[in-house]
């Protein structure tokens, strides 16, 4: 029998990139929405137009570079975010998706709309309305559906459907839903809306995970009759993240003798790539444990495992690693590979990259081939993240020294090169500070240097390869002006080094605009 479809919608670019200190410049944004479209998703939510200058230009560029998925854009019930939401997403032509939503649960309705039932009724009608002008393709999210009066969401469902709407989108806003109780609302809103038995119009979910249920929650709705599931790359999103598409994706597949016989477009083999690259320009790593795509999912360390797994896979593994993208990796580049080499491997690991580009990319891969005997593709892509973080930046390393030890005053002595925006030299700067340890004294000095002040909140170091000469990939988050939390990325095989790369690379974050950063979070939270 022919499989039933599963629309998968990703907001990787979205609702995962809304989480403080998931700042994606447009390169970065272009490049992760350059893997969905490898991976296979079927709808890529690229932003929310009217809430920036950066999220327009984001939809607008992907919108016109990314071809396969369709390209989406989010917006409110209210003319001038669905007339934005029109305008980024004009060059995806007729793969343009514009989502409209408006909160309905009561709570919404008297605490934050302040607004009548029949009120919310008409806004939504009028909003799907007025998407319809843009594209065929609307879709409508009744925010907060899962706490909104079952009755009263029939009632918006079919409205919406009526105004022209080809997808109502049910979220769990709140993580609030349990599976049980989810899947039974999606099964009432499939049985009482005729035209979503019907096929006129697909019932989708988007599910947070508050609870730790976001994933659970989305396959008890796909069994109730969802047809769509939205969701980001390794569960990023608002507060604890939304449902995770690796996990949803692998459920459907591996227990496809529970929830019967549906298929979706992804390419399982792209998961960890994909997982990999968000990760790593987000600024969100993710942790050990996570399940398809966390470093020990498939680690057994226990002996028994060990034993089982080699006389047969199946006795521990209920999935091929092979499957969702590990252990693929090419022989590694070496400092004698030449430039066409490094070319030919960022080509095969899907960047596409300018001239320019490669030949900044060849010159630290010089630098690194030199320090290491092995350059893995992790390092290449460590290596492109790195180019692509660097867009606006102001300040650029030039010296750093360090002497530090058991019986010595942790000191260091920077020189930073000021750019200006075609990269020219302007200035070069140099001062020296005493810390508590290395990489203390060398984020002393350089916040003397750019007159910054910035607050530490969170570093983390990990190494991007295996052996003793890895790269060191070092993400901050660093808070400027009350409140403004920059993530700030770097990487080198000196481990200080790419912590010095890692701060400048938040204060030119910060210096470049950080200001309009601060807006769009506040105008995203509403
Ligand atoms: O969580 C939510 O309700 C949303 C909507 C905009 C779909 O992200
Ligand atoms: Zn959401």
């Amino acid at each position: 029998m022919k499989p039933e479809r599963i629309i998968i919608f990703d907001t990787t670019l979205r609702d995962g990139e809304q989480c403080p200190g998931a700042s994606m410049n447009l390169r970065e944004k272009l490049e992760v929405a350059r893997q969905l479209a490898r991976l296979g998703v079927d709808v890529i939510e690229a932003g929310f137009p009217v809430i920036s200058k950066g999220d327009f230009d984001a939809v607008h560029t992907i919108a016109r570079e990314i071809k396969g998925p369709v390209i989406c854009g989010l917006a409110r019930c209210v003319p001038a975010d669905i007339d934005a939401a029109g305008a980024a997403l004009k060059p995806a032509g007729k793969r343009a998706r514009i989502h409209v939503f408006l909160a309905t649960s009561k709570i919404h309705r008297e605490f934050k709309l302040r607004k009548a039932q029949s009120e919310i009724l008409r806004l939504a009608v009028e909003g799907v309305r007025r998407a319809k002008t843009y594209t065929d393709d609307v879709e409508f999210s009744p925010e907060d559906a899962s706490r909104t009066e079952p009755d009263f969401l029939v009632q918006v469902c079919k409205a919406v459907v009526a105004a022209g709407a080809t997808t109502v989108n049910i979220p769990d806003t709140v993580g609030w839903a349990v599976p049980d109780q989810f899947g039974a609302l999606i099964k009432h809103l499939h049985d009482a809306v005729p035209d979503f038995a019907s096929g006129k119009a697909v019932i989708s979910v988007h599910c947070h995970n508050d609870l730790g249920l976001a994933v659970a929650n989305s396959l008890a709705a796909v069994r109730a009759g969802a047809r769509q599931v939205e969701c980001t790359i390794n569960g990023i999103g608002e507060r604890a993240g939304n449902a995770a598409l690796e996990e949803i994706v692998m459920a459907l597949k591996t227990r496809r003798d529970f929830f019967g016989n549906f298929a979706c477009g992804i390419n399982t083999r792209e998961i960890v790539r994909t997982s990999r690259l968000v990760a790593r320009m987000s600024g969100l790593p993710v942790q050990r444990n996570k399940a398809i795509v966390g470093e020990n999912a498939f680690a057994h360390s226990a002996g028994i495992h060990q034993d089982g797994v080699l006389k047969k896979r199946e006795t521990y593994e209920i999935m091929d690693p092979e499957e969702v993208g590990w252990g693929q990796s090419e022989l590694p580049l070496t400092k004698h590979s030449g430039r066409a080499a490094v070319a030919a491997r960022l080509r095969q690991l899907g960047f596409r990259m300018s001239e320019a580009d490669v030949n900044a990319i060849f010159a630290r891969f010089k630098e690194i081939g030199d320090k290491k005997k092995f350059v893995y593709d992790d390092d290449l892509t460590a290596l492109v993240e790195d180019l692509l973080t660097e867009v606006h930046e102001t300040w650029a390393l030039d010296y750093l020294s360090v002497t530090s030890g058991s019986n010595t005053v942790p000191t260091a002595t920077v020189r930073l090169r000021k750019l200006g925006t075609g990269k020219q030299k302007l200035e070069v700067v140099q001062d020296a500070a005493i810390g508590d340890g290395p990489v203390d004294a060398t984020l002393k000095a350089i916040d003397r240097l750019t007159q910054t002040q910035g607050r530490l909140l969170d570093y983390s170091l990990r190494a991007v390869s295996a052996g003793k000469d890895a790269l060191g990939e070092v993400t901050v988050k660093v808070e400027f002006d009350h409140g403004l939390v920059i993530t700030g990325k770097g990487t080198s095989t000196d481990i200080i080094e790419a912590s010095a790369r890692a701060y400048l690379n938040a204060v030119n974050r910060y210096l470049a605009n950080g200001k309009k950063k601060n807006n769009k979070c506040s105008a995203a939270r509403r």
